[in-house]
């Protein structure tokens, strides 16, 4: 329970943990408040940008360029993420003229610049004659240097080179006007955590910060099973595969707070030396990644940015709606897409192009989920290197490829619409929640392959996001008394003190949904004592009697409707009268025959409803109407045709409206009353929208 609290409510405290190999002292300085240039008064609201290598072209070209982008309306360039062996070309010397340089040009072109520390890259003659801050592999091999996020940021010496590197550009931009912020590394966690001999002794540490006793890991752990109680904290090992669940978990943890304390280093040598209005960020990858804890991760960046990329196929609003909204709810703030396809990608199986006209489909996506910069990467590609073949915006001759022209398009809407998008933001009376450590506990004992819990999380997302409009998806730690519903379609970990939060917020008159295989486990990823939902069970008045992995789908019917259950359902058991029972499982393995499946109760001002199934999407859709209707939410725009996406942002008496058509077929939207149309600048009560088709609508009646 100690490390839970710790972990939930103080970084400060976590951290401690880590004080025995952090290098770095922690700086008292802090972020200037609301430092995202975006949502400054008197800054621009919206931005496009892109990322742009000039160390690996020769200066001459530089302005070129520049003013490439200038004339494509860009105002944000991020740079230097990968340049470490340019910036310091031999241990200690350092090299910056040429950064000046850029960033004076920049800067004559009206190109604000976002500096990346180049830790995702360390110079050859750093690994070299340091091989222990190259990244071990679970079979035991040091990663050779050609790649990238090959550093160790278990590894102290590491740290060290990473927080001086950090600390000499601070020193040189951290009082510069046209750099307006930081970048620490890039898409943490994109590679494993070493395996070494270090890792593994900073991770007995950790767990000995933790636990204090070997006596209360061998018991939260049960290492009785199998025969593996510790003895020493030297002998507890990195997990590399199968191993106990207790011990992946605290392991998971580790990976997260040594990236978090990694980044720290970074951020202290930044903060001690530069204008607190410089804001600092982490470019992340979206809700999918799952390799570390966001929520801790973020905690001390000034807002949170990611890459957003399509890869294979076509934009799905739904999948890239649910990383926004998840990017969004680590900090309730708007965020940056940092990067983003510039039409193509090099990575996926197939890199097919997006259509003409939905990169720019996209970027409005990306604003009305909430995000204040699009940033495409790359400008441009090296002449060799892995990605020479990745979409950019100018080709190998230096001359624009087609789709520069739809980038600069949306770049000049952007600025259209500044004035209406100024200090809105996304508000959302729904929330779905996201909490990584169920996420990776599910998966380590999944009981069924079939069982896909995006999959899940998507169906209940795609029903409710047309009913609502809007979606926060948040850790269950979070504040939830803003939210009318909150659903949690598979929370497996729920230990006593979430408990007691959920039941406040059900208390206070909030609507909670949770789904299946919620409750099974505590903090320590053991079995709780309890049945399903555990400390949930008594306010829900009914329990989960046992859980059944599906060989194929089974019949549901009742007040929700008909149809089936698939992948997994529990037979659950009413133990209060007026617990009200929603759906009933038909003849299936005989023990779920007649038994329900649905149940929900009032509790407090409030109610929560237990979903004990994978339910099949039209049932979803029917809990969602019930769940919309019984929580009081009212679509804040009102019906739109099937495959039209809606999404708001409203602020200092504004509301604006986002709308894109996905489907291939032109779609006719009527309005509820007379709005202004940004892009075209005149008033309509009806819209139409062809594929990819975007508009903008300030709603001057709100
Ligand atoms: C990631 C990285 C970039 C680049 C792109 C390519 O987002 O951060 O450096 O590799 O992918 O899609």
């Amino acid at each position: 329970m100690f490390y839970l609290r710790a972990f939930r409510s103080s970084s400060t405290v976590l951290l401690l943990l880590f004080l025995s190999f952090i290098a770095a002292p922690r700086s008292s300085a802090s972020p200037a408040e609301n430092s995202i240039p975006t949502q400054l008064p008197g800054r621009d609201a919206l931005l496009v940008g892109t990322d742009w290598y000039p160390e690996q072209w020769p200066e001459a070209r530089w302005e070129t360029d520049l003013q490439m982008m200038e004339a494509a309306h860009l105002q944000v360039v991020r740079i230097a993420e990968f340049s470490w062996s340019r910036m310091e070309p031999a241990e200690g010397r350092f090299d910056f003229d040429w950064l000046d340089h850029a960033i004076r040009l920049a800067e004559k072109h009206h190109i604000m610049v976002v500096l990346g520390t180049p830790t995702a890259a360390p110079p050859a003659w750093l690994t070299q004659k340091y091989p222990e801050t190259l990244r071990m592999e679970p079979t035991g091999q040091r990663v050779a240097h050609g790649n990238r996020a090959h550093g160790s940021v278990t590894s102290v010496r590491y740290r060290e080179f990473c927080a001086r590197i950090a600390a000499e550009m601070a020193k040189r931009y951290g009082h510069d006007k046209n750099v307006v912020g930081w970048q620490i590394d890039n898409e943490y966690g994109y590679a494993q955590i070493s395996y070494d001999e270090e890792s593994r002794r900073h991770f007995q540490d950790w767990l000995k910060a933790k636990y204090k006793t070997l006596d209360a890991l061998n018991e939260h752990w049960t290492t009785s099973y199998w025969s593996q109680t510790y003895d020493n904290w030297s002998e507890i090992p990195i997990p590399v595969g199968e191993n106990n669940p207790g011990l992946m978990l605290d392991w998971k943890r580790f990976v997260t707070d040594a990236w978090a304390a990694y980044q720290q280093g970074q951020i202290d040598a930044i903060r001690a030396v530069s204008d607190p209005h410089q804001f600092i960020t982490g470019n992340l990858m979206g809700y999918d990644f799952d390799g570390i804890d966001h929520h801790v991760i973020t905690r001390p960046l000034t807002f949170v940015s990611w890459d957003d990329y399509v890869g294979r196929g076509h934009l799905d609003p739904d999948t890239n709606g649910i990383s926004h909204d998840a990017m969004r709810g680590l900090k309730h703030e708007n965020f940056w897409v940092i990067e983003t396809q510039p039409g193509f990608v090099n990575w996926s199986d197939l890199n097919n192009s997006l259509d003409k006209g939905e990169v720019r489909a996209m970027a409005w996506h990306d604003v009305g989920h909430g995000a204040d910069e699009v940033g495409y990467w790359q400008w441009r590609s090296a002449y060799n290197g892995q990605e020479e073949i990745h979409g950019t915006l100018v080709g190998a001759d230096g001359e624009p490829v087609p789709l520069l022209e739809e980038v600069a398009q949306t770049a000049k809407e952007f600025a259209a619409a500044q004035s209406a998008f100024g200090g809105t933001k996304v508000a959302s009376e729904v929330a779905l929640l996201n909490d990584y450590e169920s996420r990776w506990a599910i998966d380590w004992q999944k009981h069924t392959s079939k069982y896909d819990q995006f999959a899940i999380l998507k169906s209940y997302y795609h029903a409710l996001h047309r009913r609502a409009q809007s979606i926060d998806i948040v850790s269950p730690y979070a504040p939830l008394e803003g939210y009318k519903l909150v659903v949690a379609p598979d929370l497996y970990l729920i230990p006593k003190d979430l408990a007691e939060r959920l039941k406040a917020y059900v208390e206070a008159g909030g609507h909670l949904v949770i789904g299946p295989r919620s409750g099974l486990k505590d903090e320590f990823n053991a079995l709780l004592h309890v049945r399903q939902p555990g400390y949930l069970a008594e306010p829900l008045g009914a329990r989960v009697e046992q859980f059944y992995a599906l060989e194929n789908a089974i019949p549901v019917d009742g007040s929700l409707g008909t149809g089936e259950a698939s992948m997994w359902a529990e037979q659950l058991k009413v133990t209060s009268a007026d617990a009200e029972v929603l759906l009933k499982y038909g003849p299936s393995n005989g023990w779920l025959d007649g038994q329900p499946c649905v149940v929900s109760r009032h509790f407090g001002k409030g109610r929560i409803t237990y979903i004990g199934a994978v339910l099949d999407d039209q049932l979803v859709a029917a809990a969602a109407d019930w769940m919309v209707k019984n929580s009081d939410i009212e679509p804040a725009f009102g019906p739109v045709p099937d495959g039209v996406e809606v999404s708001r942002r409203t602020g200092e008496g504004k509301t604006v409206f986002v709308l894109i058509n996905f489907k291939h077929e032109r779609k006719e939207v009527a309005l509820p009353h007379t709005m202004r149309s940004i892009l075209d600048q005149r008033d309509v009560l009806q819209l139409e929208l062809p594929q990819y088709g975007v508009a903008v609508l300030e709603d001057r009646a709100k």
